[in-house]
């Protein structure tokens, strides 16, 4: 089975930070006016099923995304029912959506995961982790993306994709459908003993310290009732709204730089620097419903890049 760590165990108090950066200077007398040709696209991922007390943690492969060299302007998303009715929070918590594009070699069969090349945004963390373009979840939403002209997030440049492979995107969606359960924050907590779980996805006993995080409310897994509730199965939709236009020179290209304010640099002899991102050791342990408020500190490098009267 597929198994990525593109999450943080405990999402809600490692909370990643985007920044868009401007990766060249541009002068302002060739700015174009591209705001009028803005294009939206409105899209769905595959249907998410749901019943009372299930979570839906999955991946959708090749999902629909606009084609071609464009710019991003803006990428919002909700979770909506069969009527494109959002779902209200208290009905199916929103754990987080993730947007993440890969390059898929041509040669194999439709969404044959083999030989994927996930594609990271531009942040410092390695490996599998907080790879994704775009992601928030229940706390974050409402959150702005638009873009400002006269800047976009390139995607799509055909001379950034490997020849012989394909640019595509992938969404992961988790949500818990909250109807009917005994205790709705512990539910949305992902507390081990309410999901009557004491292994992880390996099958490794989980430490008796861990009450609570990702491993204990996987896909397919089902929150504690109240006693003979039944509801009716739902089919809900994460649904997409992209703002974008083809590619022009005019366009000044923003980057993504997703940061962890967990994240250390491990500098060890000969070896290359490491950021260790989603450290979550650096917090201390807090209670289940506990109200936490705190506030951590990162420093980050930005090499700034010579300007082309500097070269
Ligand atoms: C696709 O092409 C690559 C590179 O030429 C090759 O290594 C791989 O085995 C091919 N895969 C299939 C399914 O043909
Ligand atoms: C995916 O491709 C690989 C190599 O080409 C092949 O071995 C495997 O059976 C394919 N998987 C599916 C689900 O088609
Ligand atoms: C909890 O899991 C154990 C072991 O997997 C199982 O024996 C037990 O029936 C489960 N309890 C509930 C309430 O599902
Ligand atoms: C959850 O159930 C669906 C439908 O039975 C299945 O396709 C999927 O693989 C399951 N997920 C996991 C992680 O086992
Ligand atoms: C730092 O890197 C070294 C060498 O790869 C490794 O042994 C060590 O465990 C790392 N330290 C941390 C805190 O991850």
């Amino acid at each position: 089975m597929f198994n990525m760590r593109f999450v943080s165990q405990d999402w809600v108090v490692s909370c990643a930070l985007i920044l868009l950066v401007s990766c060249t200077t541009y002068s302002s007398a060739s700015l174009g006016k591209p705001e009028n040709n803005i294009k939206t696209s409105v899209f769905k991922s595959p249907k998410i099923e749901l019943g009372p007390g299930l979570v839906s943690n999955k991946f959708y492969f090749d999902v629909d995304f606009p084609r071609g060299h464009i710019a991003l302007k803006s990428f919002n998303a909700e979770l909506v029912d069969e009527s494109e009715k959002s779902v209200p929070l208290q009905e199916t918590y929103l754990h987080h959506w993730l947007i993440i594009k890969y390059h898929q070699p041509k040669n194999v069969t439709h969404n044959n995961q083999t030989d994927i090349v996930f594609v990271r945004n531009s942040g410092f963390c390695q490996d599998g982790t907080l790879i994704q373009y775009f992601g928030l979840g229940s706390e974050t939403r409402g959150t702005a993306t638009d873009i400002p002209d006269p800047f976009g997030i390139e995607v799509g440049n055909p001379s950034e994709i490997p020849y012989g492979y394909d640019e595509k995107w992938l969404i992961n969606v988790h949500a818990i459908d909250t109807r009917g359960v005994e205790d709705r924050l512990g539910c949305i907590e992902c507390r081990c003993d309410l999901y009557n779980i004491t292994k992880d996805a390996d099958g490794n006993p989980l430490s008796p310290d861990y009450k609570g995080g990702l491993d204990c409310c996987p896909d397919n897994t089902t929150c504690r009732l109240n006693k003979g509730f039944k509801g009716p199965k739902r089919t809900l939709y994460l649904k997409y709204t992209v703002k974008w236009f083809s590619w022009d020179n005019y366009v000044v290209p923003l980057k993504i730089y997703i940061l962890d304010v967990t994240d250390v640099l491990n500098v060890s002899k000969g070896g290359t620097p490491k950021h260790n991102c989603e450290k979550k050791s650096i917090f201390k342990t807090i209670a289940i419903g506990e109200k936490l408020s705190s506030t951590s500190k990162g420093k980050i490098i930005f090499e700034r890049r010579p300007t082309s009267a500097e070269k």
